[in-house]
């Protein structure tokens, strides 16, 4: 099942190299642009699936939930090194000029993000839907966090 995950990743974006080697700033700003607007995506998607469950829209799944929290896990660690300077232009993107131009606070808020990622996987781990909850609780919340202060509206 992990397997058949990483394989519907890594075929669907190109995610392969990046999540079997070191995540390496890339060297166009349109590359990095759509780099991290891939690796958001992918966020959403598999953090959207832990939300169904902890929110019970989708059936609880104690084995889908682990697949789901290990691969957030993995993308956690791939987006931020793409926001480099002059990565503001290239390509529509909804960062914010903030990102920018208040730089520590954006690294902040990644790691605040990233501060609860261990949470959320060791609750995937556990098989324990309150846990589930309670870890996709924090971690949604340094989603928005970052959101609301550095993503445009659409
Ligand atoms: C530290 C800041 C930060 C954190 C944390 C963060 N994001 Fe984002 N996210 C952004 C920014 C900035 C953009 C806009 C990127 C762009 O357009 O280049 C974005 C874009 C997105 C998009 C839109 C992608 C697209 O282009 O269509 C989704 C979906 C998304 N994020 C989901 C998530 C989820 C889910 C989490 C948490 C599990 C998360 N993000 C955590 C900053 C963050």
């Amino acid at each position: 099942m992990k397997r058949q995950l990483m394989i519907a990743a890594c075929a669907a974006l190109p995610l392969c190299v990046a999540l079997s080697s070191q995540a390496q700033p890339q060297a166009r700003p349109e590359q990095a642009i759509k780099y991290r607007q891939s690796v958001m995506t992918l966020l959403g998607s598999h953090f959207g699936r832990l939300g169904g469950m902890a929110q019970g829209r989708i059936p609880f799944d104690a084995s889908v939930a682990a697949d789901n929290a290990q691969l957030v896990a993995m993308l956690s660690k791939l987006p931020f090194n793409s926001f480099g300077p002059g990565t503001d232009k290239g390509l529509p993107h909804r960062a914010k000029p903030e990102v920018w131009s208040e730089a520590g606070k954006f690294k902040e808020a990644a790691d605040a993000f990233q501060a609860e990622i261990p949470k959320l996987e060791a609750a995937g781990k556990s098989g324990d839907l309150a846990q589930i909850k309670a870890a996709v609780g924090a971690v949604g919340k340094t989603c928005k966090a970052c959101h609301d202060t550095f993503q445009a509206e659409k």
